[in-house]
């Protein structure tokens, strides 16, 4: 026997606690029991397991985006990048495992699904946090109703107000909006030997006239509407009514010029790390929803047009969060405001000795 002192890898591991944590309801009481229903708990404790892990990485991001300074020359912004990386990754690995269901019949789980009634994973607690951790609130939930019930298929009171006390912290998407908006590109003195190449538009910076008119003369004709978009996005114009956005950027103009900026000189080695962030944030949004769009795909196998087990309207609720639940959707618009590389205006020399900035 190993002493009490030496690490052992089940008590380590607290195994004994993972692997007795598993209850099938038809294995009780006189229910016939149903094999499979082995398979969907230790797929859902497995999901709960790396939510978790999810958490804590967004935990630590969230905790460097929160400082009122964040040094360039530090390791906090490569750290950010590398975990956000770790999250996508995992949630590469979620969007697989759902496959692991395939094996799983619909007649299958027929054997057991009436027993899980009101039960679903629309209360799974953390994939809330998760989501309002990265900037999701109820306001803008698809079908927010489905989230206020506390009777059947909602949260209990604790989780309800568990999820709501986390939606009224700083989450991510705000956190994103101040580091953009604090970081000095356009400062006037680091453009004081910039040439413009256009004639100055009144009110405008000399970098932002110049882009305005070379992004202006590349639109085709069709697309000339696409201007209004953009005085609107970064410039916050209000007063023209062509606007064609069906929604309004939850990022503020400042934050959304910085962010442009960053996605046209990525290149650039010094923008590398806060590009590869921006981008990290469009993969994190797209991962979860390939992740809600495989698992539509199986629920449409598993019960076809049926009600969940959680009381939604099922594949109609899922579908709407789908296509709603984007959070970082307005980093991910940015392709529609680029320019070719070769009309891309060239950096002063200020700018670029600066470059190693503080934020
Ligand atoms: C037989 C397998 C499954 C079926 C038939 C199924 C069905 C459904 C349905 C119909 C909903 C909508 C809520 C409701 O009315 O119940 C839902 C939501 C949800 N399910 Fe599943 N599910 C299955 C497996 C899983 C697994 C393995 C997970 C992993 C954690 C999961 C996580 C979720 C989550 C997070 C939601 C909320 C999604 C959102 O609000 O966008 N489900 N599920």
């Amino acid at each position: 026997m190993p002493e009490n002192k030496t690490m052992y890898y089940s008590n380590y591991l607290q195994l004994d606690k993972i692997c007795n944590a598993q209850y099938p309801e038809s294995f009780k009481n006189e229910n016939e029991p149903a094999h499979d229903e082995m398979l969907f708990i230790i797929i859902h404790q497995a999901y709960e397991l790396w939510f978790k892990q999810i958490l804590f990485e967004l935990d630590f991001i969230i905790n460097v985006f929160a400082k009122n300074k964040i040094d360039d020359n530090s390791e906090d912004l490569n750290l950010v990048r590398h975990r956000l990386h770790r999250i996508i990754k995992i949630l590469e690995l979620l969007t697989q495992q759902i496959t692991l269901l395939d094996t799983m019949t619909p007649m299958d789980f027929l054997e057991f699904r009436n027993l899980l009634i009101p039960a679903s994973g629309f209360q799974s607690v953390q994939f809330r946090l998760i989501e309002a951790r990265l900037g999701l609130q109820m306001n803008t939930r698809f079908n927010n109703d489905y989230y206020k019930r506390t009777n059947e298929g909602g949260f209990s009171e604790k989780d309800f107000n568990n999820i709501n006390e986390t939606e009224s912290d700083v989450n991510l998407l705000q956190l994103i909006n101040k580091w953009l908006e604090r970081i000095p590109f356009f400062e006037i003195d680091l453009w004081k030997s910039y040439k413009n190449k256009f004639p100055l538009t009144d009110h405008l910076h000399p970098f932002w006239s110049d882009y305005r008119h070379i992004y202006k003369n590349g639109l085709n004709e069709k697309e000339t509407d696409r201007i209004n978009d953009f005085d609107f996005i970064f410039f916050e114009n209000k007063n023209n009514n062509d606007v064609k956005l069906l929604q309004k950027p939850l990022l503020s103009a400042a934050a959304m010029r910085a962010a442009l900026f960053i996605m046209l000189y990525r290149d650039f080695p010094v923008f590398q790390t806060s590009y590869q962030i921006l981008d990290g944030l469009i993969e994190t949004d797209n991962q979860l929803a390939n992740w809600r769009q495989k698992h539509i795909d199986m629920v449409r196998r598993m019960i076809g047009m049926r009600m969940g087990t959680g009381n939604t309207s099922g594949r109609g609720y899922l579908e709407g969060a789908l296509n709603n639940n984007y959070i970082f959707k307005d980093i991910a618009g940015l392709s529609t405001f680029l320019i070719e590389r070769k009309n891309l205006p060239k950096l002063p020399v200020e700018l670029i000795q600066k470059l190693s900035y503080n934020k």
